[in-house]
């Protein structure tokens, strides 16, 4: 019987998790944006709900490991497992050394997210919990594409901190397609994963300025308009990361989307370019 092929990856695509340190801690104790508490407190927020967020999504798609046929989707699954438990790592680091330098409670942080889950690990079916994890890969897989294809995401940035959210940005551009094969493979629909897109945008935001607001209140700028419009500038206007990528979260309600429909494999191997010393990952 031939072998049953449920990985749509780009013909050689291979990727695997890199082991990386980033020397962040002189930079997370002040705004490293720029000087920007808003777009450094969007950063930060974002940081604050990996660890969580991606245990989710490496339970939701190992719990259907054993249904996969396509021995090519198996070790892209193990692939993207030892990727996002990379990532846990790095920013699980950066959370606790942002917390302890400023002062913030990272309890207080996880708080919602860490409640949400347990509710959605309780209450929601394995297929649904993975159409979120579509959902959530596919905010990432555009907003990395967005920070990699331009060089003013992170203009102004400390450069150590902006070398980890690259990296996270190139595994996760390599990785983008694991969890939508699965969840086909699994006979996920469309309406799924659909539904899955808007809750997840919506909890996203919610909770991203929740945190945010959190930290600008602690630093004493909740109320500050200057950091406000300069955050708003930042989002919706120049460089209007968010704008920018409003048409690429758009394409995800077509029937037919697949997230390797834009192949920016360039994205990685400019990226490979820059790094010193190892220029490929390790497999794994
Ligand atoms: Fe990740
Ligand atoms: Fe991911």
């Amino acid at each position: 019987m031939p072998v049953l092929t449920q990985s749509q990856s780009p013909a050689g695509l291979k990727f695997g998790a890199r082991r990386k340190t980033f020397d962040v801690e002189n930079a997370l104790a002040i705004d490293w944006h720029g000087g920007s508490a808003f777009v450094t407190a969007w950063f930060n927020s974002m940081s604050l709900l990996f660890p969580l967020g991606e245990k989710f999504f490496i339970d939701s798609v190992v719990y259907f490991q054993e249904e996969i046929e396509d021995p090519r989707l198996r070790d892209e699954i193990r692939s993207f497992r030892a990727q996002e438990a990379t990532h846990r790592i790095q920013h699980q680091k950066y959370n606790e050394l942002l917390c302890s330098l400023r002062g913030y409670s990272l309890e207080r942080f996880e708080k919602n997210e860490r409640a949400r889950m347990a509710w959605a690990y309780r209450e929601l079916p394995a297929r649904r919990r993975l159409a979120g994890t579509v959902a959530n890969e596919h905010l990432t897989a555009i907003m990395a594409h967005d920070m990699l294809s331009k060089n003013d995401v992170l203009i102004g940035a400390d450069p150590a901190i902006a070398s980890l959210w690259r990296w996270h940005g190139v595994e996760e551009t390599e990785h983008k397609a694991v969890a939508f094969d699965v969840f086909i493979a699994v006979g996920g629909t469309v309406s799924e994963r659909r539904q899955a897109l808007l809750l997840n945008t919506f909890f996203f935001f919610k909770d991203t300025m929740r945190n945010l607001c959190i930290m600008l209140q602690k630093d004493g700028k909740l109320w500050s308009l200057r950091e406000w419009a300069n955050g708003f500038k930042y989002l919706f206007i120049k460089p209007g990361i968010l704008r920018r990528v409003f048409r690429a979260w758009f394409s995800f309600f077509r029937k037919d989307f697949h997230p390797w429909q834009v192949d920016n494999r360039q994205l990685v191997r400019e990226w490979e370019k820059e790094q010193p010393g190892s220029t490929t990952a390790d497999a794994t």
